[in-house]
């Protein structure tokens, strides 16, 4: 993998009063290995080749709509390399077509394993059987998150990004606000918005990150994919009134939750924010299949 020339823009996002809130792009960096993505996966790939494995293949984890499962598919066509997917859920084996993300990850070439949710919890077994399986194998953890992905998110930080009083961005394993919160300035105050009710997030990034900069907000609204009725008016009006698309998983709930900590006056007046958009929007069209299912107003979809 190269590191890209593609400018990633820091917009504005306007508001009333005196705090500045602003977006990184991070979504636009790449079609189909969006955001955070890229650089979780960076270092990854690369340490991988370098040892020129003979049949090269990347297994990674996820659950059906997992944004992770459709950027490793995407890179594993890209660079053609055979990509398996562990996909958690063995009732999918039966109805994996109607579902968009394992649909466009078949598309890349990726192979699937659909494993029980109590399998799928079992990490530790299920990587022993792969490592036996598969011994040249490079074997992702669920999401990315590892020392390397940590290191890759080094390069969502520049010289822009460090006069910001806060750096915000979603959490899910962790990964992402570990290397933010690592390659902070000493000033800077990171925040990490849970989508995800885990408890041991807190320990992880402490560990991935070695320092202690970072708060962890909830904004899972109950748990990991769950999609409020709010949720969805927020990311509709967020799209109307700024032009830009967040996702309903992870970068809707962060930027709705940071709205809200405005509202209630949690930044000192003068504050300047960023928010790292760490994409997702390929899961717009599986959330939505889910809404129209249920009767529910569905997302909005805008190009930007
Ligand atoms: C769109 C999006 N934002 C944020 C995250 C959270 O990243 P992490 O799992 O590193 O906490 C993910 C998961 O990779 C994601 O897909």
């Amino acid at each position: 993998m190269e590191i890209p020339d593609t400018l990633i823009p820091i917009t504005e996002i306007h508001l009333d009063g005196n705090i500045r809130l602003y977006i990184k792009r991070e979504d636009l960096i790449h079609p189909e290995i969006s955001g955070n993505k890229y650089w979780k996966l960076f270092y990854n790939i690369n340490h991988y080749l370098q040892q020129r494995p003979k049949k090269p293949l990347i297994i990674t984890f996820g659950g059906a709509f997992s944004n992770h499962i459709a950027s490793v598919s995407a890179l594993g066509k890209g660079l053609g390399i055979q990509t398996l997917g562990i996909i958690r859920g063995d009732e999918l084996q039966q109805k994996w077509q109607e579902n968009p993300t394992l649909q466009f990850a078949h598309e890349k070439g990726m192979d699937f394993r659909f494993v029980t949710r109590e399998e799928y919890r079992d990490k530790e077994t299920l990587n022993w059987t792969l490592e036996n399986e598969f011994p040249d194998a490079l074997i992702i953890p669920e999401g990315g998150t590892n020392t390397l992905a940590v290191k890759g998110i080094q390069h969502m930080l520049n010289n822009e990004t460090k006069s910001f009083d806060y750096l915000c961005t979603a959490v899910g394993t962790g990964g992402t606000v570990a290397g933010i919160s690592k390659f902070a300035e000493r000033n800077q105050q990171v925040l990490g918005f849970k989508v995800v009710d885990d408890e041991s997030l807190r320990q992880k990034v402490f560990e991935l990150s070695g320092r202690r900069n970072s708060v962890l907000i909830e904004a899972h609204d109950g748990s990991y994919g769950k999609i409020t009725d709010e949720n969805v008016r927020f990311i509709n009006s967020f799209s109307e009134k700024y032009s830009v698309q967040l996702d309903p998983v992870y970068t809707g709930k962060m930027m709705k939750r940071i709205f809200e900590l405005i509202e209630t006056e949690y930044f000192p007046e003068g504050s300047s924010i960023l928010a790292f958009h760490t994409g997702g929007l390929q899961g717009i069209e599986g959330a939505n299949q889910m809404l129209q299912k249920q009767n529910r107003a569905f997302i909005n979809q805008i190009r930007s």
